[in-house]
């Protein structure tokens, strides 16, 4: 472990990250979800504490244990992270939205388990569009708070995440190919291009997930000090 300056443009800062797959229910044992694991974001959180932040992690389930020194609020659907970030995000210096958010939840969730039927071998799930949290988020923004996406794409990756970043007024997008081996969701390395409003891409090497994050969270603390 290296030694750590006693104070940083993070001392002090209030930082919000929400991480994980939120989870949206079919039925009392089944959901929909995606592949994220929350390394990302967790890494980040501790990269933030180390720093002298005081962090709050939002997070949908993960297989992860929080970093120490970190309150935790646990969410499960798309509509619990977003009431949440909404109740924090007044008292918060930087939100960072590393959660892998569900784009649609089920109309309706069944009181009882679905059963088979004999006479139909197609079942059809109506799903609704969930609240984007970030774009609630952007009307909310006052001047000096910063908000920090990520993107995952497939294809695209520059041109997807500069519309991400300009629609949901982002001061720093992190995005990722995840069609790249290593890449993205699930694994312990990433590799991202950081997109800020006014500056160049900044393109990472494929790294650790907590090489990645110290990496993102020098941008956004640099972003601090010349807005600051
Ligand atoms: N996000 C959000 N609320 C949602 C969906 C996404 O706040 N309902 C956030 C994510 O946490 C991420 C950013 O928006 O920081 C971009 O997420 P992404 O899934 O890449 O973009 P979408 O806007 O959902 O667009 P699409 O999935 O169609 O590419
Ligand atoms: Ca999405």
């Amino acid at each position: 472990e290296t030694l750590r300056p006693q104070t940083t443009p993070l001392t002090g800062k209030k930082v919000l990250v929400t991480a994980g797959g939120t989870r949206e229910r079919i039925d009392p044992v089944r959901f929909i979800t995606n592949d994220s694991s929350g390394k990302m974001g967790y890494a980040i959180a501790e990269e933030m504490q180390q720093r002298g932040a005081t962090v709050t992690l939002i997070s949908a389930p993960t297989k992860l244990t929080p970093p120490a020194g970190v309150s935790l609020i646990p969410v499960l659907t798309t509509e619990d992270l977003a009431d949440a970030v909404t109740k924090a995000f007044k008292q918060t210096d930087i939100l960072v939205m590393a959660a892998a958010v569900a784009d649609f939840k089920p109309v309706n969730t069944a009181d009882q388990k679905i059963k088979k039927s004999a006479d139909n071998d197609q079942l059809t799930i109506k799903l609704t569009k969930t609240t984007d949290i970030l774009k609630q988020v952007a009307r909310l923004k006052q001047p000096g708070q910063i908000t920090v996406g990520f993107a995952a794409e497939t294809q695209n990756l520059l041109d997807n995440a500069n519309q991400k970043l300009i629609a949901k007024q982002l001061d720093l997008l992190i995005a990722n190919d995840v069609s790249k081996p290593g890449v993205g969701f699930n694994g312990d390395t990433n590799q991202v291009t950081i997109l800020q409003p006014d500056q160049a891409p900044i393109k990472t090497t494929l790294a650790d997930k907590h090489t990645i994050a110290k990496q993102v969270v020098d941008q956004i603390s640099q972003r601090l000090q010349k807005e600051g």
